[in-house]
């Protein structure tokens, strides 16, 4: 099953090259503990600053369900990670587990139809903002003078509170995700508005969904579309 996953997502590369392009989605088609998608980055995560983005659609984003959105673990701490709280506030995590170390934000919900969510923060004011669908929200002033460490491991689907381990199925990802990009610098309100357009913006130079590695782990899986550029 792993393998096959994996042997997918290069068929979506190999088509990607013909005159037909193949967009590449994430499925977590159920609620376990068993299945992930670690992504692999093209530099290390130390970083002053960063720009987070990922087309999601679920299901889950009702009542008090936690939902995982991105999870970046080091040896020893939940290092930057983005929840759907249980109050049905998204949040942002840097080098903490501790909620009430998180900044907290009010967005319109996640739901069936994809949503292109971003996040920017920064060391030096330490402003913090998330994007839905194009739209900044507002900032807040969240870690400043912080750095996000390098060495651990990025995944989608799953909350480690071990390194790579002890997952809690209340807390993983059903539904699809799709372009996940990070830059390690803010990008300006207009080039996020131009990336949920689908329009020209400059390539993830930490992840790049074009060319990015990953490995599929459990009931996760990788569906190849055509799309009409
Ligand atoms: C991370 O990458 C930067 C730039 O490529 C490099 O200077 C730094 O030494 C690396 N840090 C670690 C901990 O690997
Ligand atoms: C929602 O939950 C988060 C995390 O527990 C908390 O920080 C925040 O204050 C809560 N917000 C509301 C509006 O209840
Ligand atoms: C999920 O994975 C388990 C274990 O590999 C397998 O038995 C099951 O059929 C899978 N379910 C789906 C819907 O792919």
């Amino acid at each position: 099953m792993k393998l096959f996953a994996n042997l997918l997502l290069f068929g979506c590369l190999h088509l990607a090259s013909t005159d037909m392009p193949m967009r590449k989605s994430l499925l977590f088609p159920l609620e376990t503990d068993t299945s992930y998608v670690e992504l692999i980055p093209q530099r290390n995560l130390s970083m002053t600053s960063f720009t987070l983005c990922m087309r999601l659609a679920t299901e889950l984003a009702t009542g008090n369900r936690e939902i995982i959105l991105f999870a970046y673990r080091t040896q020893n701490y939940d290092e930057l990670n983005v929840w759907r709280e249980s109050n049905g506030t998204y949040s942002l995590y840097l080098a903490t587990s501790n909620v009430n170390n998180a900044v907290v934000f009010k967005l319109p919900e996640l739901n069936a139809f994809q949503t292109h969510l971003c996040l920017t923060w920064e060391s030096q004011f330490g402003l913090t903002a998330f994007y839905v669908d194009g739209r900044r929200s507002l900032r807040k002033v969240y870690n400043v003078g912080h750095k996000v460490t390098a060495g651990g491991r990025v995944i989608l689907g799953q909350d480690a509170d071990a390194f790579l381990g002890k997952f809690d199925k209340k807390q993983s990802f059903v539904g699809e995700i799709t372009d996940v990009n990070m830059w390690n610098y803010v990008l300006p309100t207009a080039i996020i508005k131009d990336l949920h357009a689908g329009k020209y913006a400059p390539r993830g130079n930490v992840f790049d969904w074009e060319t990015i590695n990953m490995k599929v782990n459990g009931n996760a899986s990788v569906i190849c579309d055509r799309s009409v550029v």
